[in-house]
């Protein structure tokens, strides 16, 4: 009972809802003129086409795009929803005044602004081609970012530092000559323990 009862108003909102986003939706001019006894429309509400540039009444000189097409301030025509297909899936969908957004499914990536059609995305170690497809880094370069162009290796090197050649995935890597030799002053040999150097004042002097 108690359910029931609070169960009617949410249903009854909802219809309200549903009814007001496609019947009730705001229909005719949005913007019009005087001209005489007639107005003319000079733009329509969101997701309306023109009908008529003028007329009585500026409600019926533009109505509602049909369900699956739509229509946006540039355009005079309502046009058809596009659909998402193939490894496309539908990120938004179409409304009376906006297209339908697609994105691509994981481990695709959208192939243009619009997104109206997707490429294999790409991993580290790789780059996408012209033929929407991936290359193996070419000997010298390397990517360390998915979906992206391959980079040449760094090739030089500062004095007293010595270059590790990299791969498709890491660039080279400079190391320190005198890191090389703690290194193996740790690993192979035990370090002496130094006494401290004892600070004297105005040494030398
Ligand atoms: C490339 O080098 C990095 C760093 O030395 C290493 O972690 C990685 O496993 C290497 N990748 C390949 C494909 O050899």
């Amino acid at each position: 009972m108690m359910a029931a009862s609070r169960g009617l108003p949410r249903i009854l909102l909802i219809f309200s809802l549903v009814l007001n986003s496609t019947i009730g939706a705001d229909t005719g001019c949005d913007d019009w003129t005087l001209n005489g006894n007639d107005v003319c429309c000079k733009r329509c509400k969101p997701g309306n086409r023109l009908v008529e540039s003028c007329g009585r009444d500026p409600e019926k000189l533009c109505i509602p795009c049909e369900p699956d097409t739509y229509i946006t301030s540039h355009e005079f025509h309502c046009l058809r929803c596009t659909q998402c297909i193939g490894k496309q899936f539908t990120l938004k969908p179409c409304t009376i005044s906006s297209d339908t957004v697609c994105g691509c499914k994981a481990g695709y990536r959208c192939g243009n602004d619009k997104c109206s059609f997707c490429v294999t995305e790409c991993k580290e170690g790789e780059e996408p081609t012209k033929e929407r497809s991936c290359r193996k880094c070419p000997e010298g370069k390397f990517n360390d970012k998915i979906h992206s162009m391959c980079k040449e290796w760094r090739k030089s090197c500062p004095d007293g530092q010595t270059l590790v050649k990299g791969n498709v995935t890491s660039d080279s890597i400079n190391i320190l000559l005198h890191n090389l030799m703690f290194l193996s002053t740790i690993f192979v040999t035990e370090p002496k323990q130094e006494p401290l150097p004892v600070l004297t004042d105005k040494k030398g002097k």
